[in-house]
């Protein structure tokens, strides 16, 4: 039964990622009197560095069909309030963030999370979303965006809340603007501008 491979195999991921988290602590924690929490040198994270002001810019791909789909609806809008505005609808992604506006153009990385309908009466969503890199040095870290995005404001504005790897303690914004959008199939390609300051 392939339900019951996939739940093995589900399993085996839960066990061996606890095993690995921990049998591995940070060798900087290996101490017998550290007890809950201690104050931490700086130098110990590699954040003793003075603090970078990087500017990310890319295009956000939201594809809702065809054969690259990458946004899929996985909670329809709500009947009940029957608003003009999708009230309630999640879009799970995995949108492709490319250098320029073509699809074609260089990958640089994926947009992985959801997006939600969230307003009654304008086109306003919470945009929760994590932009996992890929390119040269940055591949493997990642930025986390979660803020509010009316849609058809030409420029919308969202926090970065933080990061992972070379954005570990990140924190910035980024700035959303539509650059196309399909009436006929949905699809979107929208300008991004991330701020961030990171180590
Ligand atoms: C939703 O609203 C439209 C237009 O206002 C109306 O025609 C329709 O009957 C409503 N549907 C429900 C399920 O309330
Ligand atoms: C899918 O994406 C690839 C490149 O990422 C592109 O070459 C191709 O034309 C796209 N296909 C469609 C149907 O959009
Ligand atoms: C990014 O890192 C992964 C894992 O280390 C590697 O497999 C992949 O080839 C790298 N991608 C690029 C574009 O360098």
């Amino acid at each position: 039964m392939p339900s019951q491979h996939f739940l093995t195999f589900f399993f085996f991921l839960l066990i061996s990622c606890n095993t690995i988290t921990s049998s591995s602590p940070p060798s900087s924690q290996k101490d017998d009197t550290f007890e809950f929490v201690r104050p931490m040198d700086r130098k110990l994270l590699g954040i003793n560095k003075k603090e970078k002001l990087s500017h990310f810019k890319f295009y956000w791909h939201d594809i809702g069909s065809g054969k690259n789909q990458s946004s899929v609806m996985v909670v329809p809008p709500s009947l009940k309030l029957n608003s003009t505005t999708g009230f309630g609808l999640v879009n799970m992604i995995d949108n492709p963030l490319t250098l320029g506006p073509k699809l074609s153009s260089k990958l640089v990385g994926k947009s992985q999370g959801f997006y939600a309908s969230a307003c009654k009466d304008e086109l306003d969503l919470l945009m929760a979303m994590n932009l996992a890199f890929i390119e040269g040095k940055y591949n493997g870290s990642s930025i986390t965006i979660l803020g509010r995005n009316p849609v058809f404001h030409k420029v919308r504005e969202m926090p970065v809340i933080g990061g992972s790897g070379l954005f570990r303690f990140a924190r910035g914004y980024a700035q959303a603007s539509t650059y196309s959008f399909d009436l006929k199939s949905g699809d979107a390609v929208v300008e991004y501008n991330v701020y961030v300051f990171h180590y």
